[in-house]
């Protein structure tokens, strides 16, 4: 590194326009991370952090695990970038075996793609183009539900439901439609897994069905847990509920499973779970670790059969220049074999207890309305203050990261999704920290 990446005067000159942050705010007191080991990064000044969201939902493994570096730096050399359009590589072949090794039955087809943003738009496109490939073309409508967040490419950000997310960039796709949200039911706050209460909102689905005549309806997206909008754990019963609508109906069941799959809840994926399978699910973030960007769309078998039956050529007129990008593929195999060689998809279901003791001992602390969590997944939600909705929120995700932890915040919700290498003690960590925060903040 650098001398002015390491003294942070790198940042003066505000060349990057930086991702959803607020960026003259942080460019005035910036927090730079400049390395990162297991469960613990390093601030450019040399601060060791507890790293809380595994980065961004995605170091499922912990930071840096040299199989997974060891295989990029031997992919990087050999071969750099090879074409998947009409080409092919051994690896991104080996690497969608192994990916239909470790999903459930029946979804051996892999589509890949660069992140989940991406792989939101191609599931979408990939259910519209079934029903075309069927000859219903005139299912076109897509279904989202409110508070979910599928990414902020067009399709993503038209399904997704956080308002500033969508509000400024015009009509974005035609005939979309949204579920209501599932949080806030009296009744289920302060649940330990799911909350007992709402699965008739899934009828939502049924009353759209009606609106708008359910043959036009292409397919419903719902995150199995809403990450982004704060850790939305599924009523029970309710995605059964929504499963049996669209089974009833025609439409595909598409699960974005980009934070949820991979681990977080103590399964491989969200379906086997809560025991629900879509016809689709997209995943990114844990499948190469946060290593390499990479994502990717899972079909059942019988929907990529549907593209096999028309006349020779191109089946789907779909895919990116980086489909299968050989580092991608290199750093997810060793992705993979960590994931098995240290048990870490299932990791989660050994420590959910205990996790789910630490952030409910916070009922009581100043400010918390709400606490919930499923799998390595849980969030505080806070009283937000009058007139300055996310400002108290902020405050407590500096207080951790002054005090060296790392957590997310999302409008007044604290999230939290630390690597599944997790140990107790760094579990009991977080949660005392945010204990110390929320007293120190009004
Ligand atoms: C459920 C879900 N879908 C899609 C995305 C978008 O992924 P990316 O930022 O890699 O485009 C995210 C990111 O957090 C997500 O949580």
């Amino acid at each position: 590194m650098n001398k002015r990446a390491e003294t942070g005067s790198v940042v003066e000159t505000g060349a990057f326009w930086m991702p959803f942050t607020a960026n003259r705010q942080f460019k005035k007191a910036p927090r730079l991370l400049a390395r990162a080991e297991g469960m613990y990064y390093w601030t450019a000044d040399g601060r060791q952090v507890l790293d809380g969201q595994a980065g961004l939902w995605c170091v499922n493994a912990g930071h840096c695990r040299p199989k997974i570096v060891e295989a990029v730096r031997r992919q990087v050399g050999e071969m750099d970038f090879a074409p998947t359009f009409n080409m092919g590589h051994p690896i991104a072949f080996e690497f969608a075996e192994r990916l239909a090794g470790v999903a459930p039955a029946g979804f051996s087809r892999v589509f890949f793609t660069n992140s989940g943003s991406e792989s939101a738009d191609t599931a979408l496109k990939i259910a519209l183009a079934y029903h075309r490939a069927r000859g219903e073309g005139h299912r076109f409508r897509l279904i989202g539900r409110e508070r979910g967040y599928h990414g902020v490419n067009f399709g993503g950000m038209a399904v997704g439901g956080i308002p500033s997310n969508r509000k400024v960039f015009g009509p974005g796709v035609a005939g979309v439609d949204h579920l209501r949200h599932t949080h806030g039911l009296s009744g289920n706050f302060f649940s330990k897994g799911q909350p007992p209460h709402g699965a008739e909102l899934a009828d939502e689905l049924e009353r759209l069905c009606a609106f708008h005549d359910p043959s036009t309806i292409a397919a419903v997206i719902v995150e199995p847990v809403a990450g982004s909008a704060g850790v939305l754990v599924p009523p029970r019963g309710y995605l059964e509920r929504l499963r049996e609508l669209c089974t009833r109906h025609g439409i595909l069941l598409i699960f974005d499973e980009v934070i949820t799959g991979f681990g977080r809840l103590g399964h491989p994926f969200a379906s086997q779970r809560f025991g629900v399978m879509p016809d689709l699910f997209t995943v990114a973030k844990g499948m190469t670790n946060g290593t390499v960007p990479m994502g990717a769309v899972f079909a059942r078998d019988a929907i990529h059969e549907a593209f096999m039956q028309g006349p020779d050529g191109i089946e789907l007129f779909h895919g990116y220049t980086y489909s299968g990008h050989p580092l991608g593929c290199a750093a997810g195999i060793a992705t993979l074999e960590t994931y098995e060689e240290e048990g870490l998809l299932t990791r989660g279901a050994s420590l959910e207890k205990h996790f789910e003791a630490g952030l409910h001992a916070l009922k009581g602390e100043r400010h918390v309305i709400d606490l919930r969590n499923v799998g390595l997944m849980g969030a505080v939600e806070l009283e937000p203050r009058p007139s300055r909705p996310g400002t108290r929120a902020y405050e407590a995700f500096l207080k951790c990261f002054a005090a060296g932890v790392l957590i997310r915040h999302t409008g007044d919700t604290l999230a939290f999704s630390p690597p599944l290498i997790i140990e107790k003690a760094q579990i009991d960590r977080i949660f005392d920290t945010v204990r110390a925060a929320l007293s120190a903040v009004d």
